[in-house]
């Protein structure tokens, strides 16, 4: 809807990370957009704002910023490089959620931040979502818009004879209690994921080759602790997957992160060619998204971690059993 909006008619390039939810391509394709990839900071996971000042032309319709799980990166600095071409800048804050950027709370950065509500999010309301946004003709348009755009609720900061293509994508009572609930209990939830993310770190920090990404400016700025994101270095005998597959038939549900990257996935919805986005290419083979969330107890992630330093003891002998078919790549 805010794709639709801000493109304001005209069909264009949105500029967005390839290294992120595999929906996103989707979404602006739904608005009549283009998706088109730009490379991540190695660090941050958020848009490298070099890549991003060269991505943009006078095709963008938009730039799509997306939180990274560890923080939401140089957001002024990010959201200024739109400004200054004239592109309105949004911001995917779904792993944002609680989080702050020079100590303030997300949610008034860019034109606008979209947070979803999905149960699998820190603020669960089963499914839904929502918009922040500190610009007041654009939350009018987006609640019209949101309830079929029917004409006697026509904001008065719409002209007459402006047009937008209306649907029925209220928030229902339901999602919307059950969100509420959550949201009470948003602190303890936080709560538990840092003690699971510290049981991680704990058991892993002397695992040699393994790193517990971190969480950045956690001293100084507010985190929620989703997720516990591992990098594989270099000189394990064990290729990212092999370790996943070990993982997986042990009984971890352990996934890839954001692997394979959406402009190699052989569904990236562009219409360019082939685009090389080296720090999201390499980024897409090293690392796992280990178990989190209510359901994974202490017990399952101290189980995890010294499942962790058993295969990083024994990933010669590992790598011998699984055999050529499995340790792709080393
Ligand atoms: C970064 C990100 N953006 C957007 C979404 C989509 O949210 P929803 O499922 O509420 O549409 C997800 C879902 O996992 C996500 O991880």
């Amino acid at each position: 809807m805010l794709i639709k909006l801000l493109a304001k008619g005209r069909t264009g390039a949105v500029v967005m990370p390839s290294f992120t939810y595999r929906g996103l391509p989707h979404f602006a394709r739904w608005a009549g957009q283009v998706p088109r990839f730009c490379d991540v900071d190695p660090v941050s996971h958020t848009l490298d704002p070099t890549a991003l000042e060269a991505c943009i032309d006078s095709d963008t319709t938009l730039v799509l910023l997306v939180c990274s799980f560890s923080g939401p990166g140089p957001l002024e600095v990010l959201c200024n490089i739109g400004e200054r071409h004239n592109v309105p800048t949004i911001i995917d804050s779904v792993d944002g959620i609680a989080c702050t950027y020079g100590g303030r709370m997300l949610g008034g950065h860019g034109r606008a931040e979209v947070y979803s509500l999905h149960a699998t999010k820190v603020v669960n309301g089963f499914e839904g979502g929502y918009i922040t946004t500190n610009d007041g003709a654009l939350a009018d348009l987006l609640r019209w818009q949101r309830n079929f755009s029917l004409s006697g609720w026509r904001p008065i900061t719409i002209g007459a004879n402006d047009y937008v293509l209306g649907l029925n994508a209220k928030l229902n009572e339901m999602h919307a209690a059950m969100a509420l609930a959550s949201l009470q209990g948003l602190g303890a939830t936080i709560l538990r994921n840092r003690a699971r993310y510290d049981t991680y770190r704990d058991g892993i920090v002397r695992i040699e080759g393994l790193t517990l990404l971190p969480y950045l400016e956690s001293e100084t700025e507010s985190r929620n602790y989703q997720m516990a994101v591992i990098e594989v270095c270099d000189d394990w005998l064990l290729s990212r997957d092999s370790l996943l597959a070990v993982l997986n038939a042990e009984g971890a549900a352990a996934r890839p992160h954001y692997s394979p990257a959406l402009h190699q996935s052989g569904c990236d919805l562009t219409a360019t060619s082939a685009v090389h986005l080296p720090v999201t290419e390499r980024l897409a083979k090293r690392l796992i998204r280990l178990p989190v969330g209510e359901l994974a107890t202490t017990e399952d992630v101290t189980a995890i971690a010294k499942l962790l330093k058993f295969i990083s003891v024994n990933q010669g002998e590992i790598r011998a059993r699984l055999g050529a078919s499995i340790t792709n790549g080393h």
